[in-house]
């Protein structure tokens, strides 16, 4: 019985490591990154997604489409909303992502899509993969940078957090050996590494940011995350200017609460779950998930999307059109800033400040004691429209 089980579970194994060693082949000969400037039209597609999705998708949809209205009449830009990613026709299909709307996923140069449900077991749902995790393998999208800032605390932390590697890589081909033992399989490649460490040290240089962090928990995950922090030492060498401090995950949750220390810290380089799990408690930090947008870069392909869940009871009591946009317009000017429109970027993340901190004309509250996302919408258009409205960021800023 024993025998039998360890030498499927080997066998398994062994499918898995030939996968995984697959995958590091191709990353070996990857691409370089797209050139937006080269690309007439870029495509964007809208993914609506679950729950409120659709609702904070189609408001996101038309502050884009309202920025960008002189490329989209001079056919430099073309929207396209894309049907089909949704739990109903993603459970019918038993697929994470339908092959056709994969197919139109990968005609857009970038999509914006909105949260989607993931199952878990015994929801109700067959528990199939994540489409977001399903899209991140798919289109190879391994750096997730989320942004979290908050100008009066002297916070500007940027995370880059490896988008397709450690226990997510293999995470619905876990085993149960027998009912007694359960195992994961949590995979770190150097090639994975070293892109997504690179990027963060890409970043911090570009933008004249002089610390990478990198986190890990190397002193008790020794290979993969040894691996790993070894790596971020090799690749910290080559950056003089930047220096490279390393924290363990457990001690980097606590500090990011830490007043004394938390602005210390700026570009930050992470294994899979763990950024996941530190870029929700720095999205609270700022305000709460809702506030906080993330990019999911590939060298060729890039996906954005809000950082929260798909709040499907906010759709059965009536109040999707309640549901803040916000985080879905954090993603959109990150968007605008990737395809090479960085000062329309720039402005959206200022009125986006502005209406949702600082000014704040309308407040958004979940329900009907607040603005509805169209009118918050109108709101930021009209702010993103004030030709000060960079200098006029700059005054709440400084005066917080
Ligand atoms: C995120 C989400 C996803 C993740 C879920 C929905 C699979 O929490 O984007 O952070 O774990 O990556
Ligand atoms: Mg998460």
């Amino acid at each position: 019985m024993v025998q039998q089980a360890i030498g499927d579970a080997q066998e398994h194994f062994g499918t898995v490591l030939a996968q995984q060693l697959e995958r590091v082949e191709r990353m070996k000969t990857s691409e370089p990154w797209l050139d937006f400037s080269t690309i007439k039209p870029i495509i964007i597609g809208i993914l609506g997604g679950d729950g409120i999705g659709p609702f904070i998708a189609a408001e996101a949809q038309r502050v884009l489409e309202y920025l960008l209205r002189d490329p989209v009449r001079d056919g430099g830009v073309e929207f396209r909303v894309l049907e089909g990613l949704t739990i109903e026709n993603r459970a019918k299909q038993l697929k994470a992502i339908p092959d056709d709307v994969l197919a139109e996923i990968r005609k857009c140069h970038v999509t914006l899509k909105g949260p989607t449900h993931t199952p878990e077991q015994g929801d109700g749902w067959p528990n199939i993969e994540s489409a977001n995790v399903a899209m991140r393998k798919e289109l190879d999208l391994f750096a997730n940078v989320r942004p979290v800032r908050i100008p009066r605390d002297g916070i500007d932390w940027t995370f880059f957090r490896e988008n397709t590697e450690d226990l997510y890589a293999v995470g619905s081909q876990g085993v149960n050996v027998t009912p007694d033992l359960a195992i994961d399989f949590r995979v770190i490649t150097t090639q994975g590494s070293e892109r997504i460490i690179e990027a963060a040290f890409d970043y911090a240089k570009r933008t004249g940011k002089t610390k990478v962090t990198a986190v890990t928990k190397a002193n008790v995950v020794k290979t993969t995350d040894g691996k790993f922090l070894n790596i971020a030492k090799e690749i910290a060498a080559k950056y003089p200017g930047i220096e490279m401090d390393s924290w363990y995950i457990d001690i980097m949750t606590a500090k990011l609460l830490d007043p004394a220390r938390r602005a210390e810290f700026q570009v930050l380089a992470l294994p899979n779950l763990y950024g996941d799990i530190l870029t929700d408690e720095a999205g609270q930090i700022q305000g709460g998930v809702g506030t906080a947008g993330s990019a999911n870069l590939g060298k060729r392909f890039a996906m954005f999307e809000a950082i929260h869940g798909s709040a499907p009871r906010m759709v059965e009591t009536g109040r999707a059109q309640f549901a803040d946009p916000s985080s879905m317009l954090r993603a959109g000017a990150m968007l605008l800033e990737h395809i090479g429109f960085e000062g329309l970027g720039h402005k959206l993340h200022c009125a986006l400040d502005i209406c949702g901190q600082y000014e704040r004309k309308i407040v958004m509250t979940g329900r009907d004691t607040g603005a509805t996302g169209k009118e918050f919408g109108d709101y930021l258009m009209t702010t993103v429209e004030d030709p000060a409205v960079e200098a006029r960021w700059d005054a709440y800023v400084k005066e917080s």
